[in-house]
């Protein structure tokens, strides 16, 4: 199965491996693309990687978390994007970009960059603002820009970051949401804000949309895999194609890992909310794919630090499952399982 297509909205994957959107601190201090992005996604397009997630990007000069950050709040960075969509699809890969907006984890804050924040809640003994209505609103609007961007640059998927602490999650997450407004509270209060940046962009976008969540917060007072199920039947209603289910961040609690730790909250959002998932984290090998896709447990397979130690990662799941892939002429005699 890993090797057969998906079709998730009006988007067609050749297959179900997913490069996992890692972020590269390639970018300048303009957020703008370089040729080492371009080397670094051609790379896993030419391993044969189905869907390219490009790193979080940030919606805002503010959302950055450190100078080094990729953005989409320009123009000109839509344009260097542009170009690398045309590649990339010369190389027979679908491609989506990450929306991401650091919240209170910025690195990089200044007097005239501040820190956003869902609560006054301090992040490691700094201080924090709570935004204000007004500011929850600008902040959904950078989302809806960025998407038109991601648009015209020729994205297939937007990924919006709800992950790892960061922004989104902050609102969605009991432990960083201590609002008294209409944004906090109780669930529906706290998807608001996220329910808002997607109703948003599926105003302007109709392709593939997808919705990165830590599906367990690794702390008894915060998000569970059962809480995700509910706010995956929200995002499914709003258009929402595909939840990306990765955890923690959100605490400094560090989760027992293992191989395919995460797959158990992928396979109880995908049956219980009805909604295509992915699966991700220490997924090393092809078999391993097979066994995630073959028994149910997730639609695509996010693939992160084994396609950084080799970008021909897909081939050599391919080989080890027998799959011919459908390559460049050059290179078909070689990558032929034995
Ligand atoms: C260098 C690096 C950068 C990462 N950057 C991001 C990121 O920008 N956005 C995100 O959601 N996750 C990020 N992650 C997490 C990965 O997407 C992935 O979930 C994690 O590495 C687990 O998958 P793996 O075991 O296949 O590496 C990053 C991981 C690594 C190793």
């Amino acid at each position: 199965m890993l090797f057969t297509p998906l079709d998730l909205g009006n988007v067609h994957l050749k297959n179900r491996i997913m490069m996992a959107p890692m972020a590269t601190d390639f970018a300048g201090d303009d957020g703008l693309l370089q040729s080492e992005h371009t080397v670094h996604y051609a790379s896993r397009a030419l391993g044969q990687a189905g869907l390219i997630m490009l790193e979080s990007t940030a919606v805002s000069r503010q959302g950055r978390g450190v100078d080094t950050n990729l953005g989409i709040w320009n123009d000109e960075q839509a344009q260097s994007l542009a170009d690398l969509n045309v590649l990339l699809h010369r190389l027979g890969a679908k491609t989506g970009i990450q929306l991401w907006h650091s919240g209170r984890k910025k690195e990089n804050e200044s007097a005239e960059e501040p820190a956003l924040s869902a609560s006054a809640l301090p992040f490691e003994d700094l201080p924090r603002q709570a935004l204000t209505e007004a500011g929850i609103a600008r902040v959904a609007d950078e989302f809806v820009r960025a998407a038109r961007r991601a648009r015209d640059a020729g994205f297939d998927v937007i990924e919006v970051h709800a992950a790892h602490g960061f922004l989104v999650n902050e609102f969605l997450s009991p432990l960083l949401n201590d609002r008294r407004d209409r944004y906090g509270g109780g669930a529906k209060n706290r998807y608001r804000f996220l329910g808002e940046i997607v109703g948003g962009i599926r105003r302007v976008w109709d392709r593939g949309l997808f919705v990165r969540v830590s599906a367990e917060e690794y702390h008894p007072h915060g998000n569970h895999v059962e809480d995700h199920v509910r706010y995956a039947q929200w995002m499914k209603r709003q258009g929402v194609d595909l939840v990306h289910c990765s955890s923690g961040g959100v605490t400094r609690e560090a989760p027992p890992v293992y191989p395919g730790y995460q797959v158990p909250y992928a396979e109880r959002i995908r049956r219980e909310a009805d909604i295509s998932t992915a699966a991700v984290g220490l997924i090393e090998t092809g078999r391993q794919a097979e066994e995630i896709l073959r028994s149910g447990r997730a639609d695509l397979i996010g693939i992160g630090r084994p396609l950084l130690r080799n970008p021909f990662w897909a081939v050599e799941a391919a080989r080890s499952l027998k799959v011919e892939l459908d390559a460049p002429r050059v290179y078909r005699p070689y990558w032929k399982a034995e």
